[in-house]
């Protein structure tokens, strides 16, 4: 997979990113990040070795996504059900260190190009933890929308936590293209 650019003129200003594939010498920051305790209730962190295979299997996609004036990295980003024979892809993670700058969406939409037009995604989907409201405003921002909820389905300290699942289709994507919402193709 070779690195994507994200520039496009689209309703919002958009922070430079770009995303590239994963090498096992990123693997530490990709850690420390998942361990930040700014990301830790948001997701469920993977162990070293789960990334070192993700990297590796044809299946997932993963990513570093570089920012900023240098292009230094600020986050990360993994696809699964890269062959899916449904076309159905899960944007399974997506963490940035600098929140608020404008890298997440940023990241998002250059996920959203490879997902559509180099992996041929007819669905991109994700599950979101219900109380993390800044990534489902996000996610609705950019065109996702919400299929239903997972009851209870992930246990954290002190109970369990439900997810919302969201999810856009090809034809949705590209209507959003069509009305200068999405990266050219
Ligand atoms: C979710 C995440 C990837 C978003 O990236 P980001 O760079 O912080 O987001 P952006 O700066 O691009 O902002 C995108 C939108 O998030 C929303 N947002 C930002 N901060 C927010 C806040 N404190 N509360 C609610 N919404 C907020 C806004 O809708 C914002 O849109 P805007 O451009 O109109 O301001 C990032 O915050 C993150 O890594 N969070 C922890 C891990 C996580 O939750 N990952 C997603 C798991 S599904």
């Amino acid at each position: 997979m070779t690195a994507a650019s994200c520039a496009n003129p689209a309703a919002r200003p958009q922070a430079r990113v770009r995303l590239r594939p994963t090498m096992s010498s990123d693997i530490e920051f990709v850690l420390t990040l998942e361990g930040d305790p700014a990301n830790l209730p948001f997701i469920t962190p993977w162990e070293r070795t789960q990334h070192e295979a993700a990297i590796r299997f044809p299946d997932f996609r993963h990513f570093i996504v570089e920012g900023g004036p240098g292009l230094d990295a600020v986050g990360f980003v993994i696809l699964i059900g890269c062959r899916s024979q449904h076309q159905s892809l899960e944007l399974k993670r997506m963490v940035v260190g600098n929140k608020g700058a404008g890298y997440g969406r940023a990241a998002l939409r250059v996920a959203k190009k490879v997902a559509f037009d180099d992996l041929h995604a007819h669905r991109l989907w994700l599950a979101v933890k219900e109380g993390n409201g800044r990534a489902q405003a996000l996610y609705d921002s950019e065109g996702f929308v919400v299929e239903g909820r997972l009851r209870e389905a992930v246990k954290v300290a002190g109970g369990f936590e439900s997810l919302v699942v969201m999810s856009m289709l090809q034809s949705e994507f590209a209507a959003r293209r069509g009305q200068g919402l999405e990266m050219h193709a």
